[in-house]
This record gives structure tokens, sequence and C-alpha cells, in this order.
């Protein structure tokens, strides 16, 4: 006979999994992209780009929105040179509701929307601007909500009435509070909790949400922001080396495809997706079970972080009132 102590043993994580494989919600579905609209905000350059690129190459049907003309058509060029796609390009800011109304209209029903646009400057709370950290908010969050706002209605009334997406690019900082990002943070971690509440409030319309936590990436955007960041930032993220636009775009394609609502872009951002999962929603039983098993060990791992992000703050301050 099976020593009963190995047989619980045993029958614990299968019966764990089949618990979670009929509780997990949303359920589990794909989101097509070939010959759908896909619009994609903040298309003109770094990862917004190389999605585009991307999603053009896999024959979706693509427009792009950014304020500059310029960009727009340097980056529509860039796409018809290399896949022999032409993309469609709107002009227009995503901090003014009017223009990004008009610019859905002409666009026609949008598939699947990637707010990906966003502005990022490091600088500690105290000596930041309130114009500075206004103008993140604006275009990281109010610009969301704007795009959502201007979409949603015609992503509702789409014809073909398969599933739809609605992406936002986060970022890592939206999942964790770093030094020197209050306010990018703060504008990060507010789309979640606009992704959480969409999700429930659009499911019944088969729109799917994501949420992209991307790390930082080389882009234009990282280059511009690495040029005057605080010492502090440097020593705390001197560990984590950039990804390239193109390996992050396409993380986010396939997270948007598998309709994931938290979408990691490496295996640093897999560990610290599972460290914040929270409540948010989970459609993989499998993942859901890799998150409970995981939690405790994760959070020593988190609290292990902590520990040397607070060290190397200490240590900085003590050197620096010293010299
Ligand atoms: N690069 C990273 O390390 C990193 C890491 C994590 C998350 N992210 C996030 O990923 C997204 C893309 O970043 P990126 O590094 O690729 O940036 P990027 O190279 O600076 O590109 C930003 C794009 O957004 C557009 N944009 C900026 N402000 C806008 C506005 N008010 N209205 C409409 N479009 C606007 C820009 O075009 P115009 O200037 O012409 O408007 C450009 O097309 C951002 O949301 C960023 O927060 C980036």
């Amino acid at each position: 006979m099976a020593d009963p102590i190995f047989s619980f043993l045993l029958l614990l994580p299968l019966a764990l999994l089949l618990l979670l494989y009929f509780i997990v919600r949303p359920r589990p579905t794909t989101v097509p992209i070939k010959n759908r609209h896909v619009f994609i905000t903040g298309g003109s350059s770094g990862i917004g780009l190389a999605l585009a690129h991307r999603a053009a190459s896999e024959g979706a049907k693509v427009s792009i929105l950014a304020r500059s003309f310029d960009k727009l058509e340097e980056a529509k060029n860039y796409i018809l040179l290399s896949t022999g796609i032409d993309v469609t390009v709107f002009a227009a800011d995503v901090r003014d509701y009017e223009a990004v109304s008009k610019a859905v209209e002409v666009a026609g029903p949008i598939d699947v929307l990637v707010i990906n646009q966003g502005v990022f400057v490091a600088q500690e709370l105290e000596k930041q601007g309130l114009d500075e950290i206004k103008f993140m908010v604006d275009v990281n969050l109010m610009g969301s909500f704007n795009m959502i706002k201007a979409a949603l209605p015609r992503m509702k009334d789409r014809k073909d009435h398969g599933p739809g997406s609605i992406a936002l690019m986060s970022s890592q900082v939206g999942q964790v509070g770093i030094y020197g990002y209050a306010a990018y943070s703060a504008s990060k971690f507010g789309l979640r909790g606009l992704a959480e509440a969409l999700q429930q409030e659009v499911i019944v319309d088969d729109i799917h949400v994501s949420l992209i936590f991307p790390p930082a990436t080389d882009t234009p955007g990282l280059t511009k922001e690495t040029k005057k960041r605080p010492q502090l930032t440097n020593i705390i993220t001197e560990s984590s080396s950039a990804m390239k636009a193109e390996e992050v775009a396409k993380k986010a394609l396939d997270g948007i495809k598998s309709a994931s609502f938290i979408v990691p872009c490496n295996f640093e951002g897999l560990l610290l997706s599972i460290a914040t999962v929270g409540l948010s929603p989970q459609r993989s039983f499998m993942m859901a079970f890799v998150e409970v098993v995981a939690a405790g060990i994760i959070r020593i791992v988190a609290l292990g972080f902590q520990w040397n992000w607070y060290t190397s703050i200490h240590k900085w301050h003590g050197q620096n009132k010293s010299s």
C-alpha cells in the first residue's frame, strides 16, 4: 500500500491545479491580429515603432499616432521599406481629447488598441517641478483615459465581433516604486487600477485588457532619460541591462494575442509580476499555480531587494555627507 503521506503530497498539488482550473477568470481566449485593425499610440519611436513594425509584418492593418508628423512619416517610410506594408499615421497629442477623438473617428473601428505613448524624467520628487510631474501624469495616465474614452464606443460597435484588446504600456516602475521615479511610477501604477477595473467593465463586450511591464528598453526615450538621472537611481537600477525594443515588442504582442492581463517581458519581469500579482485577473491555471506556490519564496527575494536598495541609499548618503 502506498505511503499515505506520499499520496497526500501527490494529491495536494493535483487538487490545487484542479481547483485553479475551475476558478481562474476571465477564461482563456486569443486575440487574432491578422487582417485586423491595430491602433498604436506613440508608434513613431522606440517600443511603439517596433510594435507597429511587428504587427504590420504579422498581417495587421496598422495605424500609429504621435505628436510629431515628421517622426510619423519617418516611421511610416521605415515600415514601408522593410515590410512593404503601408501604415496610416495620425498626428495628435493624447492630452487633447478632441484631437484623439477625431483621429479615432477617421481611423475607423479598432480591434486592438495599444496605448503605448509615455514620457519619463527621473528626479527626486523634492527637486522635480510640478509642471514636469503634471506633464508625466497628463501624458501617461490622462492620455490613456482620453484614448480609451475616444475609442471604446467604436470598439464595442466593431463589426467583426471577434475578440478585441486594449493594451496599456506600463513599466516595471509601475510594479515597484524606485528612487527618482515618484511621478513616473505614480502615472504607471495608475494604469493598473484603470486596467483592473476596465477589464471587468468590458469583458462582456469580448474586449480583453493587457497590462505590459517592460524593463529598461533601448529606445530614444531611454537615451534621453538616462542623461539626467539621479546618481542613486543609477546605483539601484545598475544590475538590470536594457532589452531591445524589438524583443519587448514581441513579448508585448504575444501577450496581447494570448489576452494575458499581466505581460512581463523577461525572466526578472516574470518574478516581479508574481511578487506583485495581488488581486489581478489570471486566465492561465498553470500560471495561477506558479503564483500560489511561489508566493512565499518570492516575498523573501523581494525583501532581499528592498534590503539591498535601502542599504545602498544609506551608504550613498553616508559617503556624500562625509565627503
Ligand atoms: N524605454 C524604456 O526603458 C521603457 C521601460 C518601461 C516602459 N516604457 C514605456 O514604454 C512606452 C514607450 O517608451 P519608449 O521608450 O519607446 O519611448 P520613446 O522612444 O520616447 O517614444 C515615445 C512615443 O510616444 C509619443 N508621444 C510622447 N508624448 C506623446 C503625446 N503627448 N501624445 C502622443 N504621442 C506622444 C512619441 O512621439 P512624439 O514625441 O512625436 O509625440 C513617441 O512616438 C512608454 O509608455 C514608456 O513609459 C519604456
